[in-house]
């Protein structure tokens, strides 16, 4: 039923979704929260899909919506992409696991290679939450250190090691089931104290630093390139391991990522997302003494030093096939140049919406991402392109549009025929001119219904 004009956004939503409604409600009764990734939740019920092409994915109830989840970053050419379809389909056909060693999986190792030259050597794992506990097990077998230095805010998947200063208010309590000593080996630091982060590297029992080059959660939390040259130079001096954990900036920021675009070199790379093209999969590279330690030597060594990694599902066939066919489109920067371009103009258009209609709020990010936060204003919103927003809590950048507020713009928005990725999206290399155009529309009708109800006021 299309919606009406005089409904509310919530009763328009379910009149428009009662095949996702019903889903959900199945899903209630098997599934812990009725969905498989925490940010995939949303009230009064998410939306469920049949398929996808292209910008586009189309729900159960036959809405087609140009789509800013983009596998959660991992569809940098957006849905479908014939090459990697192709390449899947083709190794499918040949066989799906050989539980033995396969060319395809060389052939991925040489293209992250050739587009990241600070890997020197490859590990591939499952997903991205296992390539960043992988790193940091290398980085302590490596160095002989316990601890492991993270910055508040920043992402690194859902590991024990990985979740402390994750939310706020980003310390190392409150994450039930973690062990306290795991918790304890962590240190969460903010970016710009730096006689902290100093103090602590200096005492000698730290292994690795890993950030989110990008800035916390796709750079939300935008951090300097400067910052990232002081943490570079103090892990030198200290003999600490410097881990970019590349899984979102990786081959997106440029074709090598975040590193090349700001010329900082760390000593390993995570990876996961769109290094395997769409399909499930990560890696973990770096320079190859430090990589060493996962190698085969004496018996000695083998069993003293070498650390473990096994994994039924590193460099499956089908995601080595996505990953080379996907790194072979990457390598040209015109890909990466035009999402960013497409997630320019929406900063922009967003923007403008906000300032035109006189709404508390702005629109931020680089690259191709954008984050949007309403109900609360920055100092120097301009109606612009926005990377760095002023006067605003870094925790109220790292959440961006949430509770009330957040799940009534997602409702509009895809009641105008847009889906959006938490609190913002990451347009593709398929977005096309038309798409910003439209999106740019459906968040002025959103946002425009959201003030007819109130929405603002409350907030
Ligand atoms: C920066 C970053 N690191 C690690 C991860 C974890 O990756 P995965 O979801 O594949 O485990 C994510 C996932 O979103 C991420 O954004």
């Amino acid at each position: 039923m299309p919606p009406q004009s005089n409904q509310t956004i919530e009763a328009a939503y379910f009149a428009r979704n009662p095949k996702s409604h019903a889903l959900y409600q199945r899903a209630l009764e098997g599934i812990p929260r009725g969905v498989t990734h925490d940010v995939r939740y949303l009230e009064p019920f998410p939306l469920y899909m049949e398929e996808a092409s292209g910008s586009r994915k189309t729900t159960v109830d036959g809405q087609e919506l140009i789509d800013y989840a983009m596998g959660h970053g991992a569809l940098l050419f957006g849905h479908g992409r014939s090459e990697i379809v192709e390449a899947v389909a083709e190794q499918a056909r040949r066989g799906t696991h050989y539980g033995a060693g396969h060319e395809l999986e060389i052939a991925w190792s040489e293209r992250i290679r050739a587009l990241v030259p600070s890997i020197e050597r490859v590990e591939f794992t499952a997903s991205g939450t296992e390539a960043t506990m992988l790193g940091m097990r290398i980085a302590r077998a490596h160095t002989g250190r316990p601890r492991v230095m993270k910055f508040a805010g920043h992402f690194h998947g859902w590991h024990d090691y990985a979740v402390a200063g994750g939310r706020p208010p980003f310390d190392t309590s409150h994450y039930p089931g973690v062990p306290q000593q795991a918790l304890d080996t962590v240190v969460v630091a903010w970016p710009d104290d730096i006689d902290f982060i100093t103090h602590q590297l200096e005492q000698g029992d730290i292994a690795a630093v890993i950030v989110e080059p990008s800035g916390a959660s796709w750079s939300a939390m935008p951090l300097s390139d400067d910052f990232l040259r002081q943490i570079r130079r103090l892990t030198e001096q200290t003999g600490t391991v410097l881990i970019f954990d590349e899984v979102i900036s990786g081959f997106r920021w440029a074709p090598g990522g975040k590193q090349e675009a700001c010329g900082v070199i760390p000593d390993m790379t995570a990876l996961a997302k769109i290094v395997a093209g769409g399909l499930p999969g990560g890696a973990i590279g770096g320079r190859a003494d430090i990589m060493g330690v996962l190698e085969f030597r004496d018996a000695a060594w083998n069993r003293e030093k070498k650390i473990i990694h096994p994994g039924t599902f590193n460099a499956s066939p089908l995601s080595a096939a996505a990953g080379v066919a996907c790194l072979t489109l990457a390598e040209a920067p015109a890909v990466q140049a035009h999402a960013a371009e497409m997630a320019k103009r929406i900063r922009t258009g967003f923007n403008e919406v906000i300032v035109r209609q006189d709404i508390p709020g702005f629109v931020w990010g680089e690259s191709s991402t954008f984050h949007i936060m309403l109900g609360q204003s920055c100092t120097n919103q301009r109606g612009d392109d926005l990377h760095l927003p002023e006067g605003v809590a870094p925790e109220v950048l790292r959440v961006g549009v949430s509770g009330r507020l957040g799940y009534a713009l997602h409702l509009g928005m895809s009641l105008e025929g847009v889906a959006l990725f938490q609190e913002g999206g990451m347009p593709s290399a398929a977005h096309t001119i038309e798409d910003v155009y439209r999106t740019i529309e459906a968040f002025d009708t959103t946002l425009r219904r959201m003030k007819t109800e109130g929405l603002f006021n409350e907030a």
